[in-house]
């Protein structure tokens, strides 16, 4: 399918980045000593952040229900989506708890945040695993041996959000077990806490890449789901999981099936930083960031003779801002013993060609861009058919300038060279 790709340095290339769905990542070894070496620097921080938070809130408020508040649990609230997901239902009033480990996330993030709704009872941060039965976690200020039930036991949440998970394709090829571990098992252990402690909504981060190949387009809610990668079968096998049980329960479901995310929040607050390692993997926006600032020559385009308009592939970006407003619609509209699925996407595909001139317009750099045969795999096109959440939840998307949604996440890029780690 895709396309792109794009060089390191000279005469070595990386891996193609998958334009299609999510990205591609190398093999990690995950050690002890940096897992260690994690906790106890996060100790330091969160301390740090204690001592530079006077109104820091108590635990209490969170442990109860409160009329007319809706406590949302945001699994993954330190990634990209979750983040900015976190920032809305903040604004919005909501009370919102952040369960991550860090392992991709950005504690800068979280600070951002904290540093926003410093006040009692808006937001909390737990550190923690949610695929271990028994966690560490970090509780700011103690560390404590936690499961994941006891967050649910000493949390009244009204709501979940659950966006914890590994997202890369290609990795999911190379590492399958990985994904079902941290996708599907973990939704398991989510989906019990939040079955035993009746959690009344639960809203689920699911992916265009459920559906595989599908032969017509664009795609519409019941195209049948015929994943190709575990990636997408891991992320199906879950949709399935919550289908099944919510069949029995009174529970209120959403899934969300995002296209291709992109942007970041228009006020310049949060961006997207992946971590060092998988940067390099990244998606399309971060590799034509890369290639404007010089870190990376410029890019590859691989494929120019598909059947489409202008021989690449064709993709339907959606601006993340556009993505948590389709959350929170769906958090306000889900009904108990109900299950909502909705494609969250534009409806507009738009080729390799026209995103990669949209990046050089938004960034004002002519980036190199060479053109190459095909990669085996990708396929032509895909886009989604948005007819349902538009009737359904009242969304649209609002942000479709592919190029204005370049330059809002290219000025954060541009002012934090090192991530949430430049100040
Ligand atoms: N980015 C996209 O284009 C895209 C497209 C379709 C679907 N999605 C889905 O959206 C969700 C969020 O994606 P993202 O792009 O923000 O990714 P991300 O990597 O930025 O965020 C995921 C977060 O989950 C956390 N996490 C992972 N495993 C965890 C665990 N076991 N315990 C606690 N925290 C854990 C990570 O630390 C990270 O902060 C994912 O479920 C992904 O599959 C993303
Ligand atoms: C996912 O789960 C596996 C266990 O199968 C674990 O070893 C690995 O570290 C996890 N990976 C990441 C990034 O999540
Ligand atoms: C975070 O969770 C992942 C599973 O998604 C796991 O592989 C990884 O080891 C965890 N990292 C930390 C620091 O706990
Ligand atoms: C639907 O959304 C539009 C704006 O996005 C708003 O003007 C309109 O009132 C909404 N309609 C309903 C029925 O809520």
């Amino acid at each position: 399918m895709l396309s792109f790709s794009r060089t390191r340095s000279p005469g070595r290339n990386t891996s193609p980045l998958a334009g299609g769905m999510d990205y591609l990542e190398p093999k990690r070894k995950s050690n002890v000593l940096g897992r260690l070496i994690l906790i106890v620097s996060l100790t330091a921080l969160c301390i740090t952040m204690l001592k530079n938070a006077p109104s820091f809130t108590s635990p209490t408020s969170f442990s109860r229900s409160q009329e007319g508040v809706t406590h949302v649990l945001v699994t993954g609230g330190a990634g990209y989506i979750g983040s900015h997901a976190a920032l809305r239902l903040l604004k919005d009033s909501y009370r919102v708890t952040i369960v991550d480990n860090l392992s991709r996330g950005n504690l800068g993030a979280v600070k951002v945040l904290q540093g926003l709704f410093p006040e009692a009872g808006r937001l909390q941060f737990i550190y923690a695993d949610l695929g271990d039965a028994k966690a560490v976690i970090l509780h700011i200020p103690k560390i404590l041996l936690y499961e994941v039930d006891k967050i649910f036991s000493e949390n009244a949440f009204d709501a979940v959000m659950h966006f914890a998970a590994v997202a890369y394709v290609g990795e999911s090829t190379l590492d399958p077990l990985k994904y079902y571990h941290n996708i599907t098992s973990n939704t398991l252990v989510v989906l019990e806490a939040v079955a035993r402690h009746k959690v009344k909504k639960f809203i689920y981060s699911s992916t265009c890449a459920t559906y595989g190949e599908p032969d017509k387009m664009p795609i519409v809610e019941v195209t049948p789901q015929v994943p190709i990668n575990p990636y997408g079968k891991a992320k199906k096998m879950a949709e399935d999981m919550i289908l099944d049980f919510s069949k029995n329960s009174d529970m209120a479901v959403m899934i969300l099936r995002y296209f291709n995310v992109i942007g970041s929040d228009p006020e310049g607050r949060l961006g997207e930083a992946p971590k060092p390692e998988l940067r390099e993997h990244g998606r399309i926006s971060g590799a034509c960031f890369d290639a404007a600032r010089g870190v990376i020559p410029g890019l590859q385009v691989k494929g120019t003779d598909y059947k489409t308009g202008d021989g690449t592939c064709v993709r339907d970006y959606i601006d993340v801002t556009d993505l948590v407003d389709a959350h929170v619609k769906a958090l306000e509209k889900a009904k108990p013993r109900n299950v909502g699925i909705y494609n969250v996407g534009t409806g507009k595909g738009r080729s390799v060609k026209e995103f990669v001139e949209a990046c050089k317009k938004a960034t004002g750099v002519d980036i190199q861009v060479d053109f190459l045969p095909r990669r085996p795999g990708d396929y032509a096109e895909v886009y989604s058919d948005p007819a349902k959440i538009l009737r359904d939840l009242n969304w649209s998307a609002r942000f479709t300038n592919l190029q204005e949604s370049l330059e809002v996440a290219w000025k954060w890029q541009k002012s934090h060279p090192h991530g949430y780690a430049s100040s």
